[in-house]
């Protein structure tokens, strides 16, 4: 399933000599590894301590760690700071980064005197996204509820399940004595929610402490539990907004309107143009830069798991739409979009007030697909939007945040390695994804760390990040810590 001839992934910091236990590792006749018993204690260890790992969870998921608001900024640090205990207790020298915003948690594997070894990064968040609209949750966000194989919480997948898995494997070798056969350095952030705001100011700073041959985030997801996913491709990120000022004040609609242009029909008429009814976005040279999908890829794409009649259904739509000669699947990950987030004007409270509005506003955001930079795709939607706004009223121009898409070979002696563990903790043949989601941190820990990204994701499609109900499997929380476990033998081997 893996592209053969791929480029490799780059290993600046790759160090000489063989771990001893790479050595020790060896194949059974059927070609599947087996483990000698350091590793089975690892694995006893994840299985016996199971009720307690979802315990922890659980009082972890319990802070309203909600980047977006300052009313929590002391949720977040007590957040950060029970993080601190836990690693710390796990066995790893750990400590905490104040920064501007959030503090910064760093942990490192013990120091050893001996020959040096890859090192690996952990990177996750423990920041979450507000829980409005808290009518729509069966429980309250921030009381964990445990229903079957799901704990709903939010935080639960995105990110806080996802990386005390990582969490969790590493005190498992701690803990029973098995040597590790790589360093590992955890950061985990508070901020990532709202785009990273301080991390990229970090990584500079401290570059020498966080070098690494790579870099593993669980922030994303996989189709199913049958279906475990290393993803290799996510969509970048450009914001913008415009809003289109008309008259200088709300004015009587029976009086004036007729006579001057409403910003909101105005801003609509401009929005309209912004797509063809083909779904192609109608911006001149939006698409220049986009690389066509390979026909691997389209391969690979069409070979996932989905249900078009059940993904339908699923987000509550009479019929899907997106851009003519692609597939959902392509259509949501492989391909640029434009989209309206916000649209804001006029009167929107109880009754009706007859009025030709002062404004109208729209949030913009568009993902991005290789090569579209940030900047450029801003610009071109800024002019284009001066172009085409009419001499009746005044377009305003705000760009917001960005980050750039990223793509790294699933080909790579690392990508195969997370293959491999993948496949060891899930027992089904893993898939290759590209998502639409944006990390932009990812592109900085390749400029300024020099390390690509592998992306391991453990969230089901039906987890809810950023919505009500949010949950995380129990299942994938287990196979979660499973692969983590096989993970640093495997990417050590590869190394
Ligand atoms: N975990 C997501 C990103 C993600 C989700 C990647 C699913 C791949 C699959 C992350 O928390 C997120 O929501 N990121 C924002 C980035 C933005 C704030 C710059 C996004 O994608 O909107
Ligand atoms: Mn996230």
């Amino acid at each position: 399933m893996i592209e053969p001839s791929g480029p490799a992934g780059s290993r600046p910091n790759r160090q000489a000599g063989t771990p001893a236990l790479v050595r020790r590792w060896h194949f059974a006749s059927s070609g599947r590894p087996c483990y000698k018993a350091p590793m089975q204690a690892v694995l006893d260890y994840l299985k016996q301590n199971q009720p307690r790992f979802i315990q922890e969870l659980s009082d972890y998921v319990r802070f309203p760690s909600v980047s977006a608001k300052t009313e929590h900024k002391q949720d977040l640090a007590a957040c950060a700071e029970w993080l601190l205990q836990q690693h710390a207790r796990a066995g790893l020298s750990a400590r905490l980064f104040p920064t501007a915003g959030n503090p910064i948690l760093v942990s490192q594997t013990p120091s050893r005197n001996s020959s040096p070894r890859p090192r690996f990064l952990i990177y996750g968040h423990y920041d979450v996204q507000p829980p409005e609209p808290l009518e729509l949750w069966k429980s309250p966000p921030f009381e964990p509820r445990l229903a079957g194989r799901s704990l709903f919480a939010r935080g639960a997948s995105d990110n806080k399940g996802q990386n005390f898995a990582h969490l969790k494997a590493v005190e498992a070798y701690l803990k029973t004595g098995t040597e590790l056969p790589c360093d590992l350095t955890f950061l985990i952030e508070g901020e990532e929610e709202v785009g990273c705001t301080n991390l990229g100011t970090f990584l500079r700073q401290h570059r020498q402490e966080l070098r690494c041959d790579a870099v593993v985030i669980s922030d994303s997801g996989m189709p199913d539990l049958r279906h475990p996913a290393l993803t290799y491709g996510l969509r970048g990120i450009a914001a913008l907004e415009v809003t289109v000022h008309g008259p200088s004040r709300d004015l009587h609609s029976g009086l004036y309107g007729g006579s001057i242009d409403n910003p909101a029909m105005a801003l609509s008429q401009m929005l309209a143009k912004l797509r063809e009814s083909t779904g192609r976005i109608a911006v001149p040279g939006f698409y220049d830069d986009v690389a066509p999908l390979s026909a691997f890829e389209c391969k690979q794409l069409a070979r996932l798991p989905f249900n078009q009649t059940a993904y339908r259904q699923f987000v509550g739509v009479p019929r899907l739409f997106g851009e003519r000669g692609f597939t959902p699947v392509e259509q949501r990950s492989a391909r640029p979009t434009l989209e309206i987030n916000g649209l804001t004007s006029g009167y929107q409270g109880e009754g009706s007030k007859t009025i030709v509005p002062a404004w109208a506003r729209a949030k913009i955001t568009m993902r991005l697909v290789p090569n579209q930079k940030p900047g450029r795709i801003t610009r071109l939607l800024a002019n284009h939007l001066k172009k085409i706004c009419p001499p009746t009223v005044r377009s305003e121009i705000k760009s917001g945040h960005g980050g750039e898409p990223y793509m790294v070979s699933p080909a790579s002696a690392e990508a195969r390695a997370a293959l491999r563990a993948l496949k060891a903790a899930f027992g089904h043949e893993p898939v290759l994804l590209r998502e639409g989601g944006s990390i932009p941190i990812v592109n900085d820990f390749k400029r300024i760390l020099g390390a690509d990204t592998l992306l391991l994701g453990l969230a089901l499609p039906d987890d809810n990040p950023h919505s009500p109900n949010e949950k995380f499997d129990l299942d994938c929380f287990a196979k979660g810590m499973l692969m983590s476990a096989h993970l640093w033998r495997e990417l050590a081997r590869a190394n």
